[in-house]
């Protein structure tokens, strides 16, 4: 069964932009990103060296990290450094205007 909060409303991220949103019970925030208005859920936490996504930023459909500047591709996951690296998606559901993520 999955485990599955409520993050934010589908107004609260610009087109273009991505925000960190605290979630009770989880250590690191969830991202939503809103890359020309499809809604992404990452988790908030660089899979190379824990270091917080929520000071990185968008460049061509990737959140770079700024830990070591590795780009993730927001659509896959998948780094475009080191393929052994991949950050977590979430599945996104929209209920009325709310966004819902499953956690699990
Ligand atoms: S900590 Fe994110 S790229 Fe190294």
């Amino acid at each position: 069964m999955a485990l599955r909060v409520k993050v934010c409303h589908v107004g609260d991220v610009a087109e273009g932009e991505f925000r960190a949103f605290r979630v009770t019970g989880v250590t690191w925030p969830v991202i939503i990103t809103n890359l020309t208005g499809e809604l992404i859920a990452t988790a908030g936490v660089c899979p190379h060296e824990d270091v917080a996504l929520a000071n990185g930023w968008l460049e061509d459909g990737a959140i770079v990290c700024p830990g070591h500047a590795y780009e993730f591709d927001l659509r896959t996951g998948k780094c475009r450094h080191d393929a052994s690296l991949e950050l977590r998606r979430y599945k996104i559901t929209q209920i009325s205007d709310e966004i819902w993520v499953d956690l699990l």
